[in-house]
């Protein structure tokens, strides 16, 4: 399995920090923010990474990652010159990807379940993983039958069919190319991760898995602060990574 983070994007709303750099690379606590989603790749063994990028801070990336050697990986690095939407991330990695299924995962996104045996058992289809959250309406929402079988998916809905929000790591078998590929951008012009998940998830591919420990989408001041907090408390979790 290949692994795609994907850290471009303008981040305007976390200016003035980022005026100076991206965001991928703010610190959280003692960290830059991208170690975070790199770690939840390593654990689960993935050898091969593809970091997307914005063209502004692009230096930044290689001057802090390298090679990937001296984490027991390797990098390739691909510009993506403007945000076209998170599915752009499979068109860009089309020829990275090559004939492997793939465990994409947002640059801004901090895990502390370990998602490792999850990756690892991937076989086909798609497979997203999901969290209650207070506010589901800014982001992929999916509501579950009784059985706890997944019954839609949604981008950012008024109405919330539930509290349970779609996370940022996507794993996907092969066929996501394609699909990426034959996508309509959105409303809000871009190509939508949502609908490739909606697609898996018509075909009956489509794998939730719930997750149960704290989850951040570092996007914002607040959750960039209480990211920072809840890494300080935990740095068990980290603490393998080193720096
Ligand atoms: O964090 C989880 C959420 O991520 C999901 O629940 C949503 O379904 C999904 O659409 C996404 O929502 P966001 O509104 O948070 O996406 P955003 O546009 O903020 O982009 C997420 C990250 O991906 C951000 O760090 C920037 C990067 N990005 C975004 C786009 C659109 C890129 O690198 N390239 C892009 O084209």
């Amino acid at each position: 399995m290949k692994g795609i983070i994907l850290a471009g994007g303008k981040a305007t709303r976390l200016r003035p920090l980022t005026s100076i750099t991206s965001k991928q690379l703010l610190p959280v606590y003692n960290k830059p923010m991208i170690y975070y989603p790199l770690m939840t790749l390593l654990q689960a063994g993935i050898k091969d990474i593809l970091i997307i990028i914005s063209p502004e801070y692009a230096g930044h990336f290689l001057q802090l990652l390298g090679s990937g050697k001296k984490f027991g990986t390797k990098f390739t690095y691909e510009i993506q010159e403007e945000p076209k939407g998170l599915a752009d991330a499979f068109i860009i990695g089309e020829d990275f990807i090559d004939n492997d299924s793939v465990a994409m995962i947002l640059g801004d996104n901090i895990f502390t379940d370990n998602l490792s045996a999850d990756i690892k058992s991937f076989k086909s289809g798609g497979r997203i993983f999901a969290i209650e959250v207070p506010d589901p309406e800014r982001y992929g929402v999916v509501d579950f039958d009784q059985s706890g079988k997944a019954l839609s998916i949604e981008e950012k809905p008024k109405h919330p069919k539930s509290n349970y929000c779609v996370t940022g790591l996507y794993v996907y078998d092969n066929s996501v190319v394609e699909i990426a590929k034959n996508l309509k951008p959105s409303d809000r012009g871009e190509i939508e991760i949502t609908d490739i998940n909606k697609f898996y998830l018509e075909k009956g591919e489509l794998d939730v898995k719930i997750l149960h420990n704290d989850w951040f989408d570092a996007g914002t001041f607040d959750s960039l602060l209480d990211a920072s907090n809840l890494v300080a408390k935990n740095q068990h979790l980290w603490e393998e990574f080193g720096s």
